[in-house]
């Protein structure tokens, strides 16, 4: 039976004096206007998940000035980092990228000539009120160059469990700590079994990798790499990027980077900075995808060719 409701204006959908080519089986006949529903960013398997993971704000930084001398290194920047986000500090050599990560837990003042403006505030807490070994527990670092210690694979991750804890602990009482840690750390498929040998014989990325386990093993709330894969093959880097992205899920990062498609796939933030200026902070889509500042737009497309 011939359907008579009013559908509303001529729709070609419904017109039937525009010829079809094929006969059709069977149509069916709509009682109202299909309403297109928008499609959710997370609901697009082409669109990365990235913000889904973003958790509270566990660090914040804000007007900071780091001098050595009387020369500003890092110049009134403000920033946030959350739990379960990847931040990527980018800029060229020299503009204060590695003086800024090593101010967040504290090691800027190792430099004697180094002095602060500005707060630092971990879950709302200044960090020069929390004592430097409770702040490191938290706050761990990764470096360019992996440094593991002259003893065992499975001495490396124990000494930083030990270092923590006044009662010095055990191996049975620490093993599954530090087979977690090299688990985590996607290192323990690969030693199989054997911990007990000694660290310096592992490669590059490996020994990064330990390295990673090492920092991860007390648990910190926020994970600080400066160039974490500048010393290694493109396959460790790899993984290494892969093990950034399983991290974030329970921690905060940041991570300084020269390597700006890495910066692109691992990051959720990106702080571009220039001559100690925070030039551009935003999502990792808008910085590379949209820079608001020329600077940035200069530095981007220079590096990426
Ligand atoms: N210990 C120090 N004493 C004096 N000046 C320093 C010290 N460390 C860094 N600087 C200066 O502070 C500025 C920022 O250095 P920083 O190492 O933070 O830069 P960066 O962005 O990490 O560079 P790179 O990409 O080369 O590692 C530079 O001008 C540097 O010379
Ligand atoms: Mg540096």
């Amino acid at each position: 039976m011939e359907d008579t409701r009013d559908l509303g204006p001529a729709d070609p959908f419904l017109d039937r004096s525009v010829p079809s080519l094929a006969p059709p089986v069977r149509r069916l006949r709509p009682d109202r206007r299909p309403v297109p529903v928008p499609v959710k960013p997370e609901d697009d398997p082409l669109i990365p998940v990235r913000d889904a993971a973003a958790g509270p704000e566990r660090m914040r930084v804000e007007n900071l000035t780091i001098r050595y001398g009387g020369e500003a290194a890092v110049k009134d920047v403000s920033l946030s980092i959350h739990q379960g986000q990847v931040l990527a500090l980018i800029g060229p050599s020299g503009c204060g990228k590695t003086t800024l990560l090593r101010t967040l837990n504290r090691l800027t003042e190792t430099t004697t000539s180094a002095t602060r403006e500005g707060d630092v505030l971990l879950d709302g807490e200044e960090i020069e009120q929390i004592s430097v070994t409770a702040l490191r527990r938290r706050i761990a670092m990764v470096f360019q160059q992996p440094n593991p210690f002259p003893m065992s694979i499975f001495d490396n991750v124990a000494y930083a469990i030990r270092v923590q804890n006044a009662k010095r602990p055990g191996r049975r009482e620490i093993e599954h700590q530090v087979v977690d840690a090299l688990r985590r750390a996607g290192l323990h498929d690969e030693l199989a079994g054997d911990l007990d040998r000694p660290a310096l014989r592992l490669s590059g990325g490996q020994q990064q990798r330990l390295c990673i386990a090492r920092a991860i093993a007390t648990k910190p709330e926020v994970l600080l790499m400066d160039e974490p894969c500048s010393a290694l093959d493109p396959k460790s880097s790899a993984i290494i990027e892969d093990l950034i992205a399983e991290l974030r899920r329970e921690l905060a990062v940041v991570i300084v980077t020269h390597n700006l498609a890495q910066a692109h796939r691992v990051a959720d933030k990106v702080a571009f900075m220039y001559l100690g200026d925070l030039v551009e902070y935003g999502d990792v889509d808008q910085v590379f995808g949209a820079p608001r500042a020329q600077r940035t737009r200069d530095y981007v497309e220079g590096a990426f060719g």
